[in-house]
Parts: structure tokens; sequence; C-alpha cells
């Protein structure tokens, strides 16, 4: 097990591995065991037993549902690469971003919420909260004006994703941070779909960053988790509720899991990223697909923003076909390779379509022009294409298979 010990000028890939540095003291094991015990002894009178206060964080581990030695060790490594101080891990990605709401938010406050974000997260925040007496209002967040104009004096959190599930829009980070700054409010930014190889939130201004360790981190599709990442004294907040009272604690084994996936987060979103600008590039020009959205084509609308804020485009795509649904039924007929299922970021390749009236029903429920501009970028629905690290060739001739007639 290590210790604090994060060396300052190691570069992010090799943090990624924890530096490859210390091997264990008293086994020289190089590869991080699981602590899978609940309690740990301790010395009465030398930690505080009160959630409120008490730092949590540090030996002797009391009881792991406030924190355990392995899920210590992943919070550290997601922190080093965020950037941040400090990090709290959860059960799952939505345990993660209901910790930052149930904490930051009270009665009377008013949350802004991206008026496209994951589903779990936009319903939480718009059919939840309410009940708790908490404003919230869903705006575009890639169009700056609106997000200025949606600030209130009870304003305290704007809670963005970027690129956005499941349409792949952008949000400007360092804009959006300037504004939230300037009005004394928090922003937490769900960067699932980014990754620390492709953006850090924080070093654009953001306060939290946040993520479902399900998707691209893990990046197996074998663990569940989340995380959110901060100051400390943002991070201590979280940790001491919803840490201690939301009761969704990140597993041992799957912290294990999580950050042996960790391992190789760079080659994997290195890999994904080319291969997906190569898909992108293939399903632009065919001629079944009616419009491909993906940060790395020219034809992207915030192509300009993707290469200022993302190091790579990443490994999603999304993309529109005459008569979708029937386009799905193929899919999931013809595909050999390619998975029809939810979820994103694994090694393999998985795609689903997320319907435009299906989504706006359960969902979104937008009207008006909110409602246009959203069909001005899925149209009737876009397929949802989360590029894993087989071969591009078998992955277009998969593709192929579904797309023609
Ligand atoms: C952007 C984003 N955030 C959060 C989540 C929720 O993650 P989890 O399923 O780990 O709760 C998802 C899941 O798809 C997601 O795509």
């Amino acid at each position: 097990m290590t210790t604090d010990r994060t060396p300052p000028k190691l570069r992010p890939a090799t943090l990624a591995l924890d530096g490859g540095l210390v091997p264990d003291p008293v086994t020289g094991a190089i590869a991080p065991g699981i602590s899978m015990s609940v309690n740990n002894v301790f010395t009465p009178g030398a930690a505080g037993f009160s959630a409120e206060g008490a730092d949590l964080t540090e030996q002797p581990y009391l009881y792991a549902r406030w924190t355990n030695p392995t899920v210590r060790e992943l919070e550290r490594r997601v922190a080093a690469l965020e950037g941040a101080e400090d990090a709290l891990a959860t059960a799952t990605g939505v345990a993660a971003v209901a910790a930052t709401f149930l904490t930051l938010l009270k009665a009377g406050d008013h949350l802004i919420v991206s008026d496209v974000c994951y589903a779990g997260a936009y319903e939480l925040a718009t059919r939840i909260l309410p009940d708790l007496g908490i404003a919230v209002t869903p705006v575009n967040l890639s169009d700056l004006n609106a997000v200025q104009a949606a600030i209130r004096p009870e304003t305290r959190l704007i809670h963005a994703e970027s690129p956005c599930n499941p349409i792949l829009r952008l949000t400007d980070l360092a804009g959006l941070s300037a504004i939230a700054r300037a009005a004394g409010v928090l922003l937490s930014v769900d960067s699932t779909l980014a990754t620390p190889v492709i953006t850090r939130p924080l070093e654009l201004g953001a306060d939290l960053v946040i993520h479902s360790l399900t998707k691209f981190m893990n990046g197996h599709g074998d663990a569940l988790g989340g995380v959110v990442c901060g100051a400390r004294a943002l991070i201590g907040r979280i940790r001491a509720r919803a840490g201690v009272y939301l009761g969704a604690s990140l597993s041992a084994h799957n912290a294990w899991a999580i950050l042996r996936g960790i391992d190789t987060l760079f080659p994997r979103l290195r890999q994904s990223s080319e291969t997906a600008l190569i898909l992108a590039r293939h399903l632009e020009a065919h001629p079944a697909v009616t419009r491909v959205t993906y940060p790395g084509l020219e034809s992207h609308p915030q192509h300009a923003l993707a290469r200022r804020q993302m190091a790579l485009s990443g490994g999603m795509v999304a993309f529109q076909t005459a008569d979708p649904e029937a386009m799905a039924r193929r899919m999931a007929d013809r595909f050999g390779v390619i998975h029809y299922a939810f979820s994103l970021g694994h090694q393999r390749s998985i795609c689903v379509l997320i319907g435009t009236d299906e989504i706006q029903g359960s969902t979104y429920r937008m009207t008006g022009a909110a409602l246009q501009e959203y069909r001005r970028w899925a149209g009737d629905g876009v397929f949802r294409l989360s590029v894993g690290l087989e071969d591009p060739e078998d992955l277009i001739e998969d593709l192929n298979r579904a797309l023609q007639g």
C-alpha cells in the first residue's frame, strides 16, 4: 500500500500508473493489493467518531463506508490525474453527482444544469431536487449569454458536461468558469466522456470534476464506480455529508479493478480516439449516414473549441441515419463485433440508438426553441457509438453490414 507521495514532476501518463514507483513495503509486491477489511483496529481517542468535522480519510480506517485503504488509493490516483487536492470515490457515477448536489444545495438554492446531460443526472436535478425546495433551471451551456441570463442571487451551482451525452455538444469550460466565478457560483463538470487524458476541467477554472468511473476510466465494463474531485475543503464537505450518509460507498474490489483499468487509461484513450476518427470519417462519407457529430471532424459545429479544449478527440461518435429504429434493429441483428447495448467507454465497441422522441419523453421534456435546437443536433435520434480497441477495419465492416439496406 502506498502513502501520500505523489512526486510533483511526473507527467499525467505516468501518474496514471501512480508513477509505477513504490512496491508494497512488506511484501515487495508491485501490483496494488486489495484491502477488503470493513474495519481496522485503532487507538482509542486517536480519531473523531463524528462524521462532521473529523478527517475521515486518513488512518485509522475506522469503517469502510467512510474510507478504505484501496478506495483511498483510487481517490489519490484520480485526484493526481485531475490536478485536484482531493477526491471522493462513490459506488456509481450517479452517486458522485448526487453527493455533489445533496451537499452543495439546500432548500431555497438554485441550480443551473446543462439542458443536455446524462439522463440520470438530469432526472435527479429536475425531478428530485425540486421536491427538496431547490429550484432548477436547465440551460444550454454552450450559449454563455443564456448562462449569464439564468444566474439568480440564489444560484449556488452550475452543473456541466463536455462533451455532453448523448449529442457530443461541447461546453466552453474556461468561458463558463469565468461567468461562474464572477457570480460567486460553483461549477461542477461531469468529464466522463473526456477523462483527464483529454480535458482537465479544474485547470480551466471549474471547482469540481465528476466521473462515472464505470466508463473510460475503468474501461473494461466490469465495475461500477464514480468520483468527485476538487479542493480539499470542498471534497471534505461532500465526504462528511454525502460520503457518509448517502451510503453509496465504493467497494474495495471495484476500487482495485478501476485502479487496474486506469493503469492503461492513456493508451486506451489514444487508441480509441484514433479509431473513432477513422470511423467518423468513414461514416461521414457513407451514403446511408445523414450526419456525424465528432469533435475531431472539421464539420463539428464547435471544432475550434474542441481543438482548444481537448487534447484528443475522444472515443465517442454520434451519427444519424434515415429511419433510425429500423437501422437499430439491423444493427442488433447484423453486428458481429460491435455490441448493441447501453453504456460506453469499454474496451469493446458499443452502439445504441438514443431516439429523440424517447429521450425527450422520458428525460429532457423540452419544448419550443430548446426542442428545435436539440433536433438540430440530434434529428430523430443519434446512434451513440463508443469506440473500443478492436481493429478499425473490423469495425468498419461491421458498421457497413448494418448500414447497407
Ligand atoms: C456522462 C455520464 N455521467 C454519469 C453517468 C452515470 O454513471 P453510472 O452509471 O456509473 O452511475 C453516465 C452513465 O452513462 C454518464 O454517461
